[in-house]
């Protein structure tokens, strides 16, 4: 009996330290879980057809020219360094006064040298339709002297998760400084 009592006292904080131990475990919080991926639905193409208004002048602007580079060309046909921002509106429609499905919000950077083209950042929010509050993700190279530009879609969120996919950019109309861009995405998801 007293034998028995000695190894329970004896075990006792090896007990407690195997509890601790485990409530230490279960409490920590996991940094990284890798789980196996496997789609349960099969994977979805979704053809986004829209027009993008980049309004640079007037007095409702919905994009607006952020910076001044110090070291500029007169000759030089790109605008080297300037930087736009915008939240531009995209409609059903070519007008600005269709329905709007969506804005463009982001930014494009004159990033080369020697040709009128822009590194583009953008996310494309939608408001319409089985997609509203869904996003995707756009980022690319848009030489807008070419007829057609095509841009990766790189992600997306809400019905887009896992997005990826390719847009196509296609002028539709130019009015001085601002356009009216028609857009086809291509996205799987
Ligand atoms: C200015 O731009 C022109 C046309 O792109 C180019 O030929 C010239 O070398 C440039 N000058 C400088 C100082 O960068
Ligand atoms: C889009 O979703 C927002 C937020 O849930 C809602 O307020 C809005 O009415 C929706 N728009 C359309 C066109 O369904």
């Amino acid at each position: 009996m007293a034998k028995r009592l000695l190894l329970l006292i004896l075990l006792r904080p090896l007990f407690l330290a195997i509890l601790l131990l485990a409530v230490t475990v279960t409490e920590s919080e996991a940094y990284s879980t890798t789980t196996p991926f496997q789609r349960h639905k099969p994977e979805k193409h979704t053809h986004l057809h829209f027009y993008f208004h980049d309004v640079i002048s007037g007095d409702k602007p919905t994009a607006i020219r952020v910076t001044k580079p110090t070291v500029t060309n007169s000759s030089a046909v790109s605008s080297f360094g300037v930087v736009v921002i915008a939240d531009n509106l995209l409609t059903e429609g070519p007008d600005r006064t269709s329905k709007e499905v969506g804005r463009g919000q982001g930014m494009y950077a004159s990033t080369d040298m020697n040709a009128l083209t822009f590194t583009m950042v953008f996310n494309l929010v939608f408001t319409e339709g089985e997609f509203n509050g869904s996003t995707v993700a756009m980022y690319g190279r848009n030489s807008v002297m070419l007829e057609v530009r095509e841009m990766p879609i790189i992600g997306g969120t809400g019905a887009f998760r896992f997005a990826r996919g390719y847009a196509q950019a296609k002028n539709y109309k130019l009015d001085g400084l601002d356009a009216v861009v028609e857009y086809n995405v291509f996205i799987l998801h």
